[in-house]
């Protein structure tokens, strides 16, 4: 039995993440799909539940209990509540709104559903996983192998434009690229060196530079073109379906399963502080490649191998990383 929950369900994510989850054969008639958001959860529920795949489907609101409803017996939670970027807009400027909006959904799992994975989508990532795991703390419960800041859709975006790159969209989902850091502008740091598929022989230091570019700001791309309508919600549906089930089918047995996730470095001490040594800083969270486990992560792996050009870019991630936490750390320090 897994019950797998979304919290801002009825979302511009919310919505076709839960049909993905609805179809795939993963969740099977073992699975219950709950649904919670403030708004339109009843509809999105009565709405999937006729597609004919056996997952049960049941939507909450606010009123009588709603959250802690919907997060009873919950061993996978996915957040994407929360608003999204306008063209202009960075993602830290979503803080203000989105903090105390994760922060309140953290509560609830924390007191409701301690051990589910949590699957951290709202923005800024780089501050909301720090916010879950405050929130966690204080109420005694934190385990960092279980607290996840999806970063997948880096790691999509980068398969894609290099599968556009090699001239063969048919490799994009052949192709994996690390992608570490953080997930928002600099911080989003693709190891195109280790691209299991190489670039072109002759492929430009510049055209490099374009490239990571692009993949940094992908999601400024999306905003762009959606034009004050929100940011990318199919594509990142997609990139939270495949993360979610990578912790399921690990969590139901499958070994060797690794993906790039922004993670508490504490989660794996001797892989955490290896990697701290790699970025030359103690950064409390980073995103690396993660092996995963039926307890969560099993193992933060190195970076390995680094060009010089990609060294660079993460001691440019590192600072604004810092910060980043930082703010979402003391968002939840005080008594709050
Ligand atoms: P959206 O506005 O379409 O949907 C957000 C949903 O959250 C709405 O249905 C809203 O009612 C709900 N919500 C608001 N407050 C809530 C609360 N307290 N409890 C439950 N639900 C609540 O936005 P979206 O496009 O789906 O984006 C959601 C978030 O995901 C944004 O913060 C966005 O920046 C982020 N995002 C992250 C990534 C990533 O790669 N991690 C990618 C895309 C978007
Ligand atoms: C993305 O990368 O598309 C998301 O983080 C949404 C955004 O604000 O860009």
């Amino acid at each position: 039995m897994v019950k797998a929950v979304v919290l801002g369900a009825a979302g511009g994510i919310g919505q076709p993440l839960s049909l993905l989850l609805k179809t795939n054969p993963l969740v099977t008639e073992h699975t219950q799909l709950s649904l919670y958001d403030i708004v339109n959860t009843p509809g999105v529920a009565a709405d999937l539940s006729h597609i004919s795949t056996p997952a049960k489907v049941t939507g909450y609101l606010p009123p009588d209990d709603g959250l802690k409803k919907a997060l009873t017996g919950a061993e996978v939670v996915i957040i994407p509540a929360g608003v999204p970027r306008k063209p202009g807009m960075t993602r830290d400027d979503l803080f203000k709104i989105n903090a105390g909006i994760v922060r309140d959904l953290a509560v609830g799992i924390a007191t409701t559903a301690p051990k589910a994975f949590v699957l951290v989508i709202s923005n800024p990532v780089n501050s909301t996983v720090p916010i879950v795991a405050e929130v966690f703390k204080k109420h005694g419960v934190f385990d960092p192998k279980r607290i996840f800041g999806v970063t997948t859709l880096d790691v999509v975006r980068a398969s894609t434009f290099v599968s556009e790159i090699l001239g063969d969209l048919s490799l994009a989902s052949k192709i994996t690229v690390p992608v570490v850091g953080g997930h928002s502008g600099v911080t989003i740091v693709p190891l195109l060196s280790q691209s299991s598929h190489p670039l072109p022989s002759g492929f430009a230091q510049e055209e490099v530079d374009k490239l990571t570019n692009r993949i940094q700001f992908g999601g400024d791309e999306v905003v762009k073109a959606k034009d004050g309508a929100g940011s990318a919600t199919l594509s990142m549906a997609y990139a939270g379906a495949e993360f979610a089930y990578k912790v399921i089918r690990a969590a139901k047995g499958e070994k060797g399963i690794v993906a790039p996730t922004f993670v508490n470095l504490a989660a794996d001490k001797e892989g955490g502080d290896a990697l701290k040594k790699e970025i030359g800083r103690d950064l409390e969270y980073f995103s690396a490649p993660v092996e995963l486990g039926p307890e969560g992560v099993v193992k933060i792996n190195s970076l390995g191998k680094i060009s010089e050009y990609e060294s660079t870019l993460i001691k440019n991630a590192v600072p604004e990383l810092a910060t980043n936490i930082e703010k979402g750390v003391s968002f939840i320090e005080p008594s709050k």
